[in-house]
C-alpha cells in the first residue's frame, strides 16, 4: 500500500498533452482517451505529490487533485488510465456525502474553488494533521491477509477460525492497520503497534471502531448494488480542534477491493473492479516489481478504465457522465 514520497517517476507518456493543452477546445474530443499523468497548476503552491494525488495550498484549505496515475506493487507506471482520477474523486465524494453521520470528513467542495482544468478530479478539502497509520478493514480473507492467515492462523494479531477458504467472508470485519511508509511498502501492524504510533490508546480505539463502522455501512450499501466490498483502507487526521476527521480518498477501487457479487464464490481469488486486473497483467510480464514499471499496453489500459467506470456506476447507481456534468469535468 501507499507511501508518501516525491514523485520522480511521473511523466506524461508520449502523445499525452500537458495540462495546459487540455484547456484548448480543439482537444476536447481527445480528453476521454488520454490520461492526465501530472497536474501542474502554476498559480498554486504545490504542498505534496503522492503516487496518485497532488496537494495544492489554498491557505487554510487544500486542493486535492487526483491524477490518472496508477501504481502496482507501490511503483507508478509511466502511462495512466484515462478518467481514473475522476472516478476516484467522484466515488470519494459520493461516500463523503453518505457517511457524514458516522464521522466528519474533510470534503468541502468539488466546484467552489476548483480550477477549470482539474474539474471532476479535484476537491477543496480541510487541511488535517494526518495520523501515521493506514486504517485497513477486512470483511473477507484475501490478499496479504490470506497469506498471513495461511502461515499463522492470524491476521494483524487477530486469531481467526480454522479452515477458512480463500475469499471467505469473516465472521465479523477486522481492523488490520498498517504503517504509512515514507518510502517503500507499508507494513502490517497489530492494534497495539497502531496505538503506539498514534500515541494514544483511546484514539486508536476510536480509529478502529469508526473504521469498522464505515466498512459495515459501505459493505451493506455496495451489497445492495451487487458489489462486495472485500476490504478497504481509510486515512484519518485531526483538525485544529483535535477532532478526528476522515481524509484522503474513501472507498474507491484504489483503496478497496470490490468484487462482483453475482460471481462470488469462496475457495478461489475473485475477479474485481479494482487494480487487480493491472496487477495480474504486471506480474505475468516478468517485471521484477522494482522501478521503473513497464508501460501498460493499450488494451489493458482500456480494460482497467472500463472496470473503474463500472465500479462508479454500480456503486453510485448513476452514469459516470452525471458526475462529469455536475462538476464540469
Ligand atoms: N485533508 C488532508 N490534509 C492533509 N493531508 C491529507 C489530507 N487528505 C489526504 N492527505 C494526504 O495526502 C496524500 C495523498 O496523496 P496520494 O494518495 O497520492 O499519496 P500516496 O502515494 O498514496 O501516499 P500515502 O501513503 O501518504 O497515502 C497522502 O499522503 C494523504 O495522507
Ligand atoms: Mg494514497
Amino acid at each position: 500500500m501507499p507511501g508518501r514520497r516525491s514523485f520522480p517517476d511521473a511523466r506524461p507518456s508520449p502523445g499525452v498533452p500537458a495540462t495546459s493543452a487540455l484547456r484548448a477546445p480543439e482537444v476536447a474530443v481527445a480528453i476521454a482517451t488520454v490520461s492526465l499523468v501530472t497536474s501542474a497548476l502554476a498559480d498554486l503552491p504545490l504542498l505534496a505529490s503522492g503516487k496518485v494525488r497532488e496537494m495544492y495550498d489554498l491557505g487554510d484549505r487544500l486542493l486535492m487533485v487526483a491524477s490518472d496515475r496508477i501504481s502496482t506493487y507501490d511503483v507508478v507506471h509511466p502511462n495512466g488510465i484515462p478518467d481514473k482520477g475522476k472516478v476516484l474523486t467522484g466515488l470519494s465524494v459520493f461516500w463523503f456525502a453518505k457517511t457524514g453521520h458516522i464521522v466528519p470528513n474533510h470534503f468541502l467542495s468539488a466546484t467552489d474553488g476548483v480550477p477549470d482544468e482539474v474539474r471532476g478530479r479535484a476537491i477543496v478539502a480541510r487541511k488535517l494533521r494526518m495520523l501515521p497509520v493506514e486504517c485497513v478493514v477486512r470483511g473477507y480473507i484475501t490478499g496479504s491477509g490470506w497469506k498471513d492467515y495461511q502461515a499463522t492462523g492470524k491476521v494483524s494479531g487477530i486469531e481467526l477460525p480454522p479452515g477458512l477458504q480463500e475469499s471467505e467472508r469473516l465472521p465479523t470485519p477486522i481492523f488490520t492497520p498498517s504503517t504509512k511508509a515514507e518510502t517503500g511498502h507499508d507494513e502490517a501492524i497489530d492494534f497495539e503497534q497502531a496505538a503506539e504510533l498514534v500515541g494514544d490508546r483511546d484514539l486508536a480505539t476510536r480509529l478502529r471502531d469508526v473504521s469498522i463502522a464505515l466498512y459495515r455501512f459501505a459493505h451493506e450499501h455496495a451489497r445492495e448494488r451487487g458489489v462486495i466490498l472485500a476490504d478497504t483502507k481509510f486515512e484519518f487526521g485531526l483538525d485544529d480542534d483535535g477532532r478526528l476527521v476522515l481524509g484522503d480518498e474513501v472507498l474507491t477501487p484504489d483503496s478497496s477491493r470490490f468484487w462482483p457479487a453475482d460471481t462470488y464464490a469462496p475457495g478461489r481469488s475473485q475477479p474485481s473492479f479494482d487494480k487487480q486486473y493491472v496487477r495480474d497483467w504486471a506480474s505475468q510480464t516478468g517485471w521484477d516489481k522494482t522501478p521503473p514499471a513497464p508501460e501498460i499496453p493499450a488494451e489493458i489500459v482500456e480494460g482497467t478504465r472500463q472496470r473503474y467506470i463500472e465500479a462508479y456506476e454500480r456503486i453510485t447507481g448513476e452514469p459516470f457522465s452525471a458526475w462529469l456534468a455536475r462538476t464540469g469535468g
